[in-house]
């Protein structure tokens, strides 16, 4: 299995991929929406692919930080088909997402998910540190936060989820 960047091609195995994995559309539909915008990071937006079958996919992409609206990234969605779960493509494709945001010297990454599943990857409560969840979120034990190398724990405010992206699908 390889991990590697999104491209043309993969466009409609990702939408699959999503569609199974989440067993509706809104998440693929999210997907489309952060290509669409200037939320959209081509390095993170990462497929695992075998054999030439995609097995599953992520993405991250800017939201805002109040005040100011200080762009930081957020995880998600990821998605791995049901036919291949509970094999580590998902923890193989959020350990590349860390790996490729610590290059881009990111300070942190944000997430909206299961702590059972995310903690393992040091994610914890964002508003433990300081930053709140956004409107949207499903309350803020599920609201997270990864730091990076260059994370600065004076960094506060509360997460807004963009009308082009988040804010169109939820
Ligand atoms: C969640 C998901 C991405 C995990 O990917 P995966 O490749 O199956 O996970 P891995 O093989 O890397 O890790 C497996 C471990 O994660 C845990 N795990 C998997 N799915 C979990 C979930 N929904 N909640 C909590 N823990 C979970 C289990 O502990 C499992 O270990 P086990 O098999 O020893 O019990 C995948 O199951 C999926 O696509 N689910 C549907 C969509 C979804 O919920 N996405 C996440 C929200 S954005």
């Amino acid at each position: 299995m390889i991990i590697r960047p999104e491209t043309a091609a993969d466009r409609d195995a990702i939408r699959k991929t999503n569609d199974e994995a989440f067993g509706g559309t809104i998440e693929a539909k999210l997907v489309d929406a952060i290509r669409a915008s200037d939320r959209y990071v081509p390095e993170l937006s990462l497929v695992a692919v075998s054999e030439g079958q995609t097995l599953g996919h992520v993405i991250s992409s800017y939201v805002d930080v109040e005040p100011g609206a200080r762009r930081v990234l957020q995880v998600g969605p990821l998605a791995v088909l049901p036919s291949h779960q509970r094999r580590g493509i998902g923890t193989a494709l959020m350990w590349e997402t860390i790996r490729v945001a610590e290059t881009r010297a990111e300070p942190l990454l944000l997430i909206e998910g299961n702590p059972a599943y995310y903690e393992r990857f040091g994610f914890t409560r964002a508003d433990a540190v300081g930053i709140e969840p956004p409107e949207e979120a499903h309350g803020p034990r599920y609201f997270m936060i990864r730091p990076l190398a260059t994370y600065d724990p004076r960094f506060r405010g509360r997460a807004i989820y963009p009308p082009e992206t988040f804010g169109s699908v939820l």
